[in-house]
């Protein structure tokens, strides 16, 4: 990326959604929603976070960017969340397989709890399709860190989606993520940005996300039909998934890469 092409960091204005609740609406805009994939609003661990009573607990950990040349305007969103982790709670000792889903719920299961929360998890940065390819996703990713350490933690860990693996859903995930330029760097942008950013790359997560519908529900969340059972690849999959036309569902497994960033 040329100097000439990347967002100046002066531009940006970050500010958490305790801070700014009046940005509340466009953070969750349908402009947000139409950047990811239509089947991926579908896992059912998500309301856990992502519902409207469910976020009120997460203000201090929801990140909107705005544009200073164009105020109110969010550009950019960050989402965490803190849970207890290695904290002696049973099943807390290494970073789970099911990595996004677990982590929302074991936040929502601490808040249940009454539990003290020791790290952060990365949930996702999302940057609004006209300003990508800039750096804005870099800045989010350093505002992130820094909310982490006001909110007084040391840890943030995310599991990390590779943003070109959909281009090659019948790759093997470790294969894929073990690719690096000959300057030492992952080949895969987004992991890129997460290593550049100072992350470590840990252990794979293979079942970072679990999706299961009908096969009335994925055509509607993909526009394709699915006449025999068997893989089969979707738009913005990161591996094929799996469909039963003599069950009359399928399912699509995420496999995600954990990442630590020591604050
Ligand atoms: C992934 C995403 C956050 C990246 O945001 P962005 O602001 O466009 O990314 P950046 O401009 O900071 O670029 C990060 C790296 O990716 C590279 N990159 C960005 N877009 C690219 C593209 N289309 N092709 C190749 N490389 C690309 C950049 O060059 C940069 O790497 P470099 O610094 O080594 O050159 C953004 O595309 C997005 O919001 N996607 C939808 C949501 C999503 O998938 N989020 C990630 C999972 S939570």
């Amino acid at each position: 990326m040329t100097e000439d092409a990347r967002f100046p960091a002066e531009r940006l204005t970050v500010a958490t959604l305790r801070e700014r609740p009046d940005l509340r609406g466009q953070t969750f805009s349908s402009a947000f929603e139409a950047a990811v994939p239509e089947f991926m609003r579908h896992d059912p661990v998500a309301a856990l976070y992502y519902a409207d009573r469910a976020l009120d607990r997460y203000l201090d950990f929801v990140l909107a960017a705005t544009d200073r040349e164009a105020p109110d305007r969010v550009i950019a969103r960050a989402t965490s969340v803190p849970v207890a982790y290695r904290d002696g709670t049973p099943g807390r000792v290494r970073l789970p397989p099911a990595g996004w889903d677990e982590l929302i719920r074991w936040a929502d299961a601490d808040w249940r709890a009454k539990r003290r929360p020791t790290v952060v998890g990365a949930l996702e940065i999302i940057v609004l399709p006209p300003y990508r390819g800039r750096g804005v996703s870099q800045l989010m990713l350093d505002a992130l860190v820094v909310n982490t350490w006001n909110r007084g933690f040391g840890d943030l860990y995310a599991p990390v989606r590779p943003s070109h693996k959909h281009h090659e859903p019948a790759t093997p995930f470790a294969e894929y993520i073990a690719r690096h330029r000959p300057d030492g760097l992952p080949v895969d942008p987004w992991l890129r940005a997460h290593v550049r950013a100072g992350g470590r790359i840990l252990n794979i997560a293979s079942c970072s996300m679990v999706i299961a519908g009908t096969l009335e529900e994925w055509s509607a969340w993909t526009g394709q039909r699915f006449d025999t059972s068997g893989a089969a690849d979707v738009a913005g999959a990161l591996s094929p998934i799996q469909v039963s036309r003599e069950q009359d569902h399928a399912v699509y497994v995420e496999p995600n890469i954990w990442v630590h960033h020591r604050v």
